[in-house]
């Protein structure tokens, strides 16, 4: 069996989560990621090239000899650093520009939405602002804005009025707010309902489907105050029952695939659906051209079969879905920020790491770096993941809390009520 020789691109958390499960797999041989961070470092040997350096990635890779290339995050996929690395012939995990688009413009999104007949929030796409203000005062429905371009999670606004509506896309298309990629916006019908993260890893018209997660996007216990990248997640998340997931594969997944191969987009890599289920089934709150970060780091460890193989095969447009296989396990992470997050924050603390790792439970780096005598240090604002599988959600949360108790840094914060939703519904 010829070992793999891969380039991990990226530096958080998700990446972390990717560079532990490739190292797993007998299929790894030289494994490198770009730019990592203090843990990774330990993990995997890595390079000092940013994520959104295309071509100095393309140069590294093609110098490197790379066999597989894994993009864990959105802007260089948008920038279309896979379609430039296909060229060279080197396997990429991550879709093309064109895939990219439907993370990187969420009115094209809207339109393909639209076009596919694929159930989500009514609503249009606007760059002038008079035409914006009289489409919100007219709407039946209360109404979110949203900005069309990447805003890092951050381009979404929900008012509580429409004079906020008309302020938020006023800020948008003509007060600069969010620069390009406030300059189209998109509004919509405000949805009802719990939010659930189905991430697909495709392969053209074939997928599998991970189990279903939540995220806690805000920062404070019962999910308040600011909204943050995530501040842990769990899987799999039980609001999506079964017939959830089938009326998400047939109304959903089924017509997105098959509209991505009608547009002449061969899509190869995650396809993260984020869905409302609302009284009248799932609806598509937004699509991302990669895993979630947090959900990405729960997801991995739950796949029973060699993920990094399923990366390859899909990169090389051979996956067989029939056989890939995933644990009936449940997994948590619980992120550990900075004081401060996700407003400003201090970097450069000393990080003090617990001594051991209970079976089943290790931590992620996401804002870590080495300092100048090899030390941890925090480096962002989201520092550490504690991630466990169990058997039980309790089990997991048990190993993963444990590692959180035994970690120590200045101002270190983490919520302690991960997966309240799932555990309030067991408890019923
Ligand atoms: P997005 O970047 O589109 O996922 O939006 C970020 C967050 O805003 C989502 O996770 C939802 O919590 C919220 N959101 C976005 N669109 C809607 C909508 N149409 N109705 C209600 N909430 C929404
Ligand atoms: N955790 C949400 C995201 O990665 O977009």
């Amino acid at each position: 069996m010829k070992k793999l020789d891969v380039l991990v691109i990226g530096s958080g958390g998700r990446e972390h989560a990717i560079v532990k499960s490739a190292k797993k797999s007998p299929l790894c041989g030289r494994l490198v990621c770009t730019p990592a961070n203090g843990g990774i470092e330990l993990d995997c040997a890595s390079a000092n090239i940013k994520a959104d350096d295309i071509p100095g990635i393309v140069k590294f890779a093609k110098e490197g000899k790379f066999d597989l290339v894994i993009c864990g995050p959105e802007v260089p996929l948008s920038m279309g650093l896979a379609d430039e690395l296909r060229a060279l012939g080197i396997a990429v995990y991550g879709p093309n520009k064109d895939g990219a688009t439907l993370e990187a413009s969420k009115a094209f999104s809207k339109n393909f939405l639209k076009k596919y007949s694929i159930p989500t929030a009514a609503g249009e796409n606007f760059k002038d602002f008079a035409a914006a203000k009289d489409f919100i005062m007219k709407s039946p429905f209360d109404v979110v804005i949203k900005a069309s371009g990447l805003a890092a999670g951050k381009g979404v606004v929900i008012p509580e009025t429409k004079e906020e509506a008309v302020e938020a896309a006023r800020e948008m298309l003509e007060g600069g707010a969010f620069g390009d990629s406030g300059r189209e916006i998109v509004v919509e019908e405000k949805m009802e309902g719990e939010e659930a993260s189905i991430m697909l890893m495709v392969c053209g018209e074939d997928y599998i489907m991970l189990p279903p997660s939540q995220d806690h996007k805000r920062i404070g216990e019962g999910d308040t105050g600011l909204n943050t990248g995530g501040m842990g997640a769990y899987a799999p998340a039980a609001v999506a029952t079964p017939q959830v997931l089938e009326a998400v594969r047939k109304n959903i997944i089924a017509p997105t695939l098959r509209g991505l191969k009608s547009e002449g987009i061969d899509y190869r890599g995650t396809l993260y659906v984020g869905i409302m289920i609302t009284s009248a089934g799932p609806k598509v709150v937004e699509f991302n051209v990669r895993f979630g970060d947090p959900e990405c780091e729960v997801l991995l460890p739950l796949i029973k079969s060699d993920a990094l193989e399923v990366m390859n095969d899909i990169a090389n447009g051979r996956l067989d879905s029939s056989k890939v296989q995933i644990k009936d396990e449940f997994a948590v992470i619980v992120v550990v920020c900075a004081k401060g997050y996700p407003n400003s924050y201090k970097k450069g603390d000393v990080i003090t790491l617990p001594k051991s790792e209970p079976e089943g439970a290790y931590v992620i780096h996401s804002g870590t770096k080495r300092g100048a005598n090899g030390e941890l240090l925090t480096n962002g604002g989201r520092v550490l993941g504690m991630t466990a599988t169990g058997k039980t959600l309790r089990e997991a949360l048990d190993k993963a809390y444990k590692l959180c108790a035994d970690t120590h840094f200045d101002g270190a914060y983490f919520r302690r009520d991960i997966a309240h939703r799932q555990l309030e519904r067991d408890a019923k």
